[in-house]
């Protein structure tokens, strides 16, 4: 029996902490690529010598080409320059000058994961998400269920957390979701969240579970300010869970970024709704009854991917 595969695509701190979570878990091969030389090599050989150590057994190999990643089943793509101040000017870039700078990383290195890995289903983290995922899909040409933006299971985790926090329960019995895009204008649904199955708004003040909404939507830049780079461990372990449901085809239910072609009133355009992941990829998307101040606030967030897919002056 063949083994999976994962090549992880950026071995700086998003994808060597996910090559981690993947090898603790015992997933896959990993195969991490970077254009930094020995970068990726230097990962792969220190994260296979705790194999003996954590009891796993797999291949982790580190390499600065693509013909390595040839068959892979899952690609995890976080290569990219990460919203970092810099040095000099003490600025960071402004949206619209990151959409270029990562369009230019992805665009050509997805040439080349599709060409090695024409059957592979891949998995986009490199920010700005929903701008990304449209690069891969155009780029590959892949079909729609087999390209994947990781937002949603992270934006949620962090909802989960805040409000696991703020009511002193178990991250465990918490239950909800967030759609929309991977910015300021995303959407967590209060209304459909629970603390094992109690409606949340019986337990927290309206006050209380709209701090913990804008709190999640600045849940990244509140990373930023406190480390002045982007988070990792939450990005990670949320991109690992997608990969985890592909490779076991667990059919599990995760807000992730997908295509849509009519769901939710959408057209051409990358977005995060409830996708059931299994070993096709999305194998279903998951259209949620929303009322009409979800629906408002679905909408503020479509418009703001859309004005960023439309710097690149892609589909
Ligand atoms: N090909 C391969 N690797 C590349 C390329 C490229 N063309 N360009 C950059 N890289 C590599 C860098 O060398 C670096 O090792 O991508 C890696 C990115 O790692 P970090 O700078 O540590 O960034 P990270 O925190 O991992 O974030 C990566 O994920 O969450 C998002 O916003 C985040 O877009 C960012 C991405």
């Amino acid at each position: 029996m063949r083994r999976n595969k994962v090549t992880v695509v950026g071995a700086g701190a998003v994808g060597s902490t996910s090559a981690h979570w993947i090898a603790t878990k015992e997933l896959a091969d990993v195969v991490l690529v970077d254009l930094v030389n020995g970068l990726p090599q230097g990962v792969a050989l220190d994260l296979a010598s705790s194999g003996p150590v954590e009891d796993f057994d797999l291949k982790i190999v580190g390499t600065n080409d693509y013909e390595p990643t040839a068959d892979s089943d899952v690609i995890l793509i976080t290569a990219g320059v990460p919203r970092k101040k810099d040095p000099v000017t003490g600025k960071f870039p402004s949206r619209d000058e990151l959409v270029k700078i990562n369009q230019d990383v992805v665009g050509p290195l997805t040439e080349k994961l599709a060409k090695y890995s024409p059957n592979s289903i891949i998995i986009v983290v490199t920010n700005p998400l929903d701008a990304m995922c449209h690069v891969v899909k155009s780029v590959s040409g892949f079909p729609r269920e087999r390209v994947i933006g990781q937002a949603g299971a992270l934006d949620t985790a962090r909802y989960k957390t805040f409000i696991a926090m703020e009511l002193g329960v178990s991250v465990e019995d918490v239950h909800g979701i967030v759609l929309g895009g991977h910015g300021d204008e995303m959407v967590p649904l209060p209304r459909h969240t629970s603390v094992s199955g109690i409606p949340l708004r019986e337990l927290m003040s309206e006050d209380k579970i709209q701090a913990i909404i804008e709190r999640t939507r600045k849940g990244g830049g509140e990373i930023v300010g406190l480390m002045g780079r982007s988070a990792y461990y939450a990005p990670a372990s949320a991109s690992v869970s997608m990969i985890e449901s592909i490779l076991k085809d667990k059919k599990r239910v995760i807000a992730s970024a997908v295509y849509l072609q009519g769901e939710y009133g959408y057209k051409d355009l990358f977005i995060g709704v409830p996708a059931v992941l299994g070993a096709k990829g999305v194998e279903k998307i998951i259209e949620m009854d929303l009322n009409a101040e979800e629906k408002g606030m679905l909408e503020v967030s479509a418009k703001a991917v859309r004005s960023v897919v439309d710097v690149m002056g892609l589909k």
